[in-house]
């Protein structure tokens, strides 16, 4: 790979503080950050190169980051040696001009960690200084989800940005499609033939995506407050674990072809703002930096459906919260059950498969199957034939989710992250239910959210899936 230099724009952000910092000493312990690299941050407190390069001691010893291991200090200073720093305002030209002269590499990363209110005086100042162009070399631009509030602010902000720079510099960076679980779920299906024959509405009954947190907002109250759980990871994370699991296959293992299947996907997706209910933890309202008449969701679950001759007519719920009983995240396929299986009149033996793609806590992609217990009667029992990554005997490394789109941003490849057109479908299908928004039911914390809920799913005959953690145990 070629040396590159990677300019942070809010160095001192949450956001690099807890990830971009501890995955580019990852990337250095690993050797993915070639010679001659330089890593610039930039933010309005003053600090010399030496106090950010103290900073960064500080911030991968703080407790609380994704860091588990210890932090070797040659490894340490190599990284440091890379990082320079640089003070001002964003809106403030000067800035754009210390940043020309510190640049000498061919090739830069803009990243920008700071608030969407200062991008377009970054764009602007990078062209009046003519830092968004370069020959001989690439500049690429990663900027963080989320892109825009709704479908209209996302197509602005996507205007903006094709006013600046070319689709292919633009890596817009939801870091689930960063997660090797999720990655995973595309080898799983298209490299192992013998189950996509089943992923379609001949054996599939319904589809279940949950992503729970048994934690509250914490300290994010005054960002959460304003966006609430359809929009923080229903409009991203979650649509998107919907089109790995139900896109079609790729002509090719491309980035254009993968994001063409995802896109398709999620412009089928039909929203329905009758089919959507919103609940709120009690005692939210109390939280720090939260209006105390907030009516903001911190649960949702709805009913969607895909309009494609694969998946017409089979229903998809989708839920997400926080104060729940389980932090778990995951997809879950659930099949038909024959009316036909001759093992139904046994105790558990009506129960259907159901293919599950568990994101986190317990990693794994797994197959709820019935088995017959071992002895002298015929009794079944539900078993898992499971794929754990936390059980793995040769003890592979599975990259942070930042760290590996960090590497793809440098490599140039834009699998995984949204292009435009991906990032505005989404909104199209949040936008209606997000106009159906009212007053919240009230839940418990520790429950799995308001009992309308159970009401939208029960309504079908169904029932929301307990996750169950007794596979790929950790
Ligand atoms: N935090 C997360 O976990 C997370 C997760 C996903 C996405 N994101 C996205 O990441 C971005 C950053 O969020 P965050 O929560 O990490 O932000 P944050 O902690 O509030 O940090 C903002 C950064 O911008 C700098 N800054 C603010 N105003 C500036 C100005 N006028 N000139 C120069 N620097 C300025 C701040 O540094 P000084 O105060 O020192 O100037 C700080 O480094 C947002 O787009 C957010 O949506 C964050």
């Amino acid at each position: 790979m070629d040396s590159f230099a990677l300019v942070i724009f809010g160095i001192t952000s949450n956001l690099a503080q807890i990830k971009l910092i501890p995955a580019l000493y990852d990337m250095e312990e690993k050797g993915l950050l070639p010679f001659g690299t330089t890593i610039i941050g930039l933010a309005r407190r003053k600090m010399t190169d030496e106090d950010l390069q103290k900073y960064v001691g500080s911030v991968l010893r703080m407790k609380n980051i994704h860091h588990k291991h210890p932090i070797k200090d040659e490894i340490f200073q190599r990284l440091c040696r890379r990082f320079k720093y640089i003070s001002g305002e964003i809106e403030d030209a000067s800035v754009y001009t210390s940043l020309k002269r510190k640049i000498i590499e061919k090739n830069v990363i803009f990243y920008l960690a700071t608030y969407p209110e200062l991008y377009s005086y970054v764009f602007e100042h990078l062209k009046k200084s003519g830092l968004n162009k370069k020959s001989g070399g690439w500049i690429r631009l990663m900027i963080e989800k989320p892109i825009g509030h709704d479908l209209k602010s996302a197509r602005e902000l996507n205007e903006l940005l094709l006013k600046y720079f070319t689709e292919d510099q633009i890596y817009r960076l939801d870091h689930y499609l960063g997660k090797e679980t999720l990655q995973n779920i595309l080898t799983f299906r298209f490299a192992n033939d013998i189950f996509e024959p089943l992923i379609n509405k001949e054996f599939i009954d319904h589809i279940q995506i949950t992503a729970s947190e048994n934690f509250g907002i914490g300290k994010r109250g005054g960002y959460y407050d304003q966006v609430g759980a359809l929009k923080d990871v229903g409009q991203n994370h979650q649509l998107q674990m919907l089109a790995f699991a139900t896109m079609d296959a790729p002509a090719k293992f491309s980035s254009e072809e993968v994001a063409k299947e995802r896109i398709k996907i999620l412009k089928s997706l039909q929203p329905d703002p009758d089919r959507i209910v919103f609940g709120q933890y009690e005692g939210y309202k109390k939280e720090e930096s939260v209006d105390p008449d907030s009516r903001t969701e911190t649960f949702y679950a709805l009913k969607t459906s895909i309009k494609n001759g694969r998946f017409e007519n089979i229903p998809v719920y989708i839920r997400a919260g926080k104060k729940l009983n389980q932090t778990v995240t995951e997809i879950s396929i659930v099949f038909k059950n024959p009316v036909t299986r001759p093992f139904k009149h046994l105790e558990c033996g009506d129960e259907p498969n159901i293919l599950i793609y568990r994101i986190q806590p317990n990693e794994g992609i797994v197959l709820k199957i019935l088995t017959k217990i071992p002895g002298f009667e015929n009794k079944l029992q539900a078993e898992y034939m499971q794929y754990c990554y936390r059980i793995d005997p040769h003890n592979h490394y599975i990259p942070d989710p930042y760290e590996r789109l960090l590497v793809d941003a440098i490599r140039g490849d834009h699998t995984f992250f949204n292009d435009a057109e991906e990032v505005e479908a989404q909104w199209a299908f949040i936008d209606p239910l997000a106009d159906a928004r009212g007053k919240p039911h009230l839940y418990e914390p520790g429950s799995w959210g308001p009992k309308e809920a159970d009401k939208l799913i029960g309504d079908d005959g169904r029932c929301w899936l307990e996750p169950s953690m007794a596979f790929c145990r950790i």
